[in-house]
């Protein structure tokens, strides 16, 4: 009986972990371990035998299994302490780098542009920067003669050498995406046409490569009104000031008749742009009434449609929101530029939040 005790509690001692432990408690209690054998052989003792090892054999039952019971504690709580020691988190520590990439002003810009709009039921449209001359200049009521062809500064993409159709152009404004809008949903209507446009051109203020939206809506009695409250509320919002005043300049585009460039009420402190107060104009858009060609070739009958539209230099006004003096660096993919004015990746403008915080 001595043996038996000192043999399983010193394994029990022993054992590394659980299933060690598991396997000692089966070599002496299991159904064939040596503590159940031999108390199957009670049974064949004599009375005054079975009185003595009885108890005896009961005891050293239960004296292993506490031991097996504490032992397994004892593994336990050193795994946990294991855990604790590995999984140990100061919290004091400052949090994680924000991630290193930034979005770039002008997708910030469009998405602030775009939720300005979406605010007042314009919802996006898109169209190909690679256009045919039809949609980038005929359906837009500028023929191949007419002098805005050649001030635009066009990209064309020639075709191969005995192909004599048009050639394509990279769009040189976003207006063609109203045609095709006009097109693909008919009337009423009311979206901008975000995106980017080329033309041959490049210094301080110009890019070969920029961006505009384009702002259509087609109703049955829109007016110039309309278009001038819109336009009103885009710019307070945008600029984030209570006031602003707005300028219509007579102006020509072919596709809009009548026409008018706008511009709003500024200020110049050392450099610093300030909008609704001043004495200096800042020209931001073109604009005007759809012209009935326009319509026409949209599939909108015009005696029955009438409607605004406006462009807008995304780029120009990321600059003057921004503070971005050369339109190029836009384009650099300059890390140390990019950094310092580019947006947190997580904060997403909306107007209730705040657009640009
Ligand atoms: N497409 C013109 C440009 O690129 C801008 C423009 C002016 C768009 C007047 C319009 C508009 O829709 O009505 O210069």
């Amino acid at each position: 009986m001595e043996n038996l005790r000192n043999k399983y509690i010193q394994a029990i001692d022993i054992a590394g972990d659980e299933n060690a432990l598991e396997a000692v408690r089966l070599a002496a209690l299991g159904k064939k371990g040596e503590v159940s054998l031999k108390m199957r052989e009670l049974g064949q003792m004599s009375p005054e035998e079975r009185q003595v090892a009885g108890p005896a054999l009961n005891d050293l039952k239960n004296e292993i299994i506490s031991a097996i019971s504490a032992k397994k504690e004892a593994l336990e709580d050193s795994v946990l302490n294991e855990r604790l020691k590995s999984e140990w988190l100061d919290v004091t520590l400052p949090s994680r780098e924000r991630p290193a990439g930034t979005i770039h002003p002008i997708s910030q810009v469009t998405e602030e542009v775009i939720s300005i709009f979406a605010n007042m039921d314009f919802s996006v449209a898109e169209g190909p920067r690679v256009e045919t001359d039809w949609y980038n200049f005929d359906a837009l009521n500028i023929p191949s003669h007419h002098p805005a062809r050649a001030e635009m500064d066009t990209f064309y993409m020639y075709r191969s050498e005995n192909d004599d159709r048009a050639p394509h152009v990279l769009r040189t404004h976003t207006s063609p995406v109203q045609i095709r809008t006009m097109e693909n949903t008919g009337a009423p209507v009311r979206v901008i046409c975000p995106g980017g446009v080329y033309r041959a051109d490049y210094d301080q203020t110009h890019t070969p490569m920029f961006h505009q939206v384009e702002g259509l809506a087609i109703d049955q009695s829109l007016s110039m009104a309309n278009l001038k409250w819109v336009l009103e509320e885009f710019v307070k919002t945008y600029f984030e000031v209570n006031d602003v005043e707005l300028r219509f300049r007579a102006s020509h585009f072919p596709f809009t008749e009548p026409s008018a460039e706008v511009d709003i009420r500024c200020s110049w402190d050392n450099g610093q742009l300030k909008v609704g107060e001043g004495d200096d104009w800042l020209e931001i858009l073109g604009s005007g009434m759809v012209h009935p060609k326009v319509l026409q070739a949209g599939g909108i009958d015009p005696n029955l449609w009438q409607g605004f539209a406006f462009g807008m230099g995304i780029d120009r006004i990321a600059m003057l929101k921004y503070g971005v003096p050369d339109l190029r660096a836009f384009f650099d993919s300059d890390l140390r530029w990019l950094r310092h004015y580019g947006f947190t990746a997580l904060d997403q403008p909306n107007l209730h939040a705040g657009l640009s915080r």
